[in-house]
């Protein structure tokens, strides 16, 4: 198949596109700047509503990862609306083009988060089924996977990956947590017992890739392993497998406040978050808890 990627040059879109090539598959991006690689790149300026028709000869399947980094600066007014905008601009200039026909895409996968449901500190893990929340991240979610949702009335299969923390070792959070740990400076975050709902990156890329080849896949899907974990185990587990130790305590979460402003949210809370729908369809994990992953992540090479 012909597949197009937005903002493919991110953690996602690079280790997406390397899979999905070596699955025999043609790749196409679409990037805020033409690059040369080895895949095709053509541009699209969103904020004036411009996207290069090239990018979607034969293009049976489009992957929608674009959006600015949600962990990447601090939660000023003027970047929350750029987190909101660059997702639903993106999608509505997607929208604008399919709706005008003469294309060959069949389905629209969305990247979305596990911030659709909101920090919630129950015990009991959360379904697609539950609700939205109510803190901004969640209100960003809802709008994006709203911005994506009028690509059915087009005829278009729509697949929406509500993604956890991806874990990969070629950035992301794990490189996050485990720089200070490398440096004998880790420490656990806030309480430690906040619930992280992980993905390992090849599980990320395999889910896709089932999204994209079985036709039954519609709607939305959490894209986290069923067995999440609290942020100080991966602390711990890291430093073990790292041989390093973890002499200081905890960073207080009124630190990370300072430190991070509202962004601190996102380090201090979690959601315990269920796959059950990937289940359903019969999707296996291959590495379903966190020693697989990080032994693999941290250990190889
Ligand atoms: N990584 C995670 O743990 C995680 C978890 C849940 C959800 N997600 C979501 O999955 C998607 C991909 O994640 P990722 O980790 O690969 O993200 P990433 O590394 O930040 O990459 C996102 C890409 O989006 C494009 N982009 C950045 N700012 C933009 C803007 N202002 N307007 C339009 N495009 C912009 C860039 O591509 P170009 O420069 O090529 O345009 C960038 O490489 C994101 O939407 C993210 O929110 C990620």
């Amino acid at each position: 198949m012909v597949i197009l990627i937005t903002g493919a040059s991110g953690l996602i879109g690079s280790a997406l596109t390397e899979f999905l090539l070596q699955q025999g598959h043609a790749v196409v991006h679409l990037g805020r700047s033409p690059r040369t690689g080895k895949v095709p790149c053509y541009a699209w300026d969103i904020s004036n509503g411009k996207l290069d028709a090239r990018a979607l000869k034969g293009v049976e399947v489009i992957i929608h990862l674009a959006g600015a980094g949600v962990a990447e600066k601090r939660w000023t007014a003027q970047r929350k609306k750029e987190i909101l905008e660059s997702r639903i601009q993106s999608s509505r200039l997607l929208y604008d083009t399919l709706s005008k026909g003469g294309h060959s895409v069949k389905t629209f996968i969305s990247a979305s988060a596990i911030g659709y449901y909101g920090f919630l500190t129950g015990e009991d893990g959360v379904t697609e089924d539950h609700p939205a929340g109510n803190d901004f991240l969640a209100d960003v979610v809802r709008q994006w996977e709203e911005s994506v949702d009028g690509m059915t009335t087009l005829g278009i299969r729509l697949v929406k990956l509500r993604i956890g923390m991806v874990l990969s070792d070629k950035g992301g959070v794990l490189q996050e947590i485990v720089r200070p740990i490398k440096l004998f400076a880790g420490a656990p975050l806030g309480s430690g017992r906040q619930i992280m709902s992980w993905i390992h990156i090849q599980d990320l890329c395999r889910i896709f890739h089932e999204a994209i080849t079985h036709s039954k896949w519609a709607g939305a899907y959490n894209a986290v392993t069923n067995q999440p974990c609290a942020n100080r185990e991966l602390t711990h587990k890291s430093a073990r497998l790292l041989h390093r130790p973890l002499w200081l305590p905890p960073v207080p979460e009124f630190v990370l406040r300072l430190m991070l402003g509202q962004m601190a949210e996102i380090v201090v809370n979690g959601c315990r978050v269920i796959p059950q729908r990937a289940l359903q369809e019969g999707f296996r994990f291959y590495f379903p808890d966190l020693d697989s992953a990080l032994s693999d992540l941290l250990l190889k090479r």
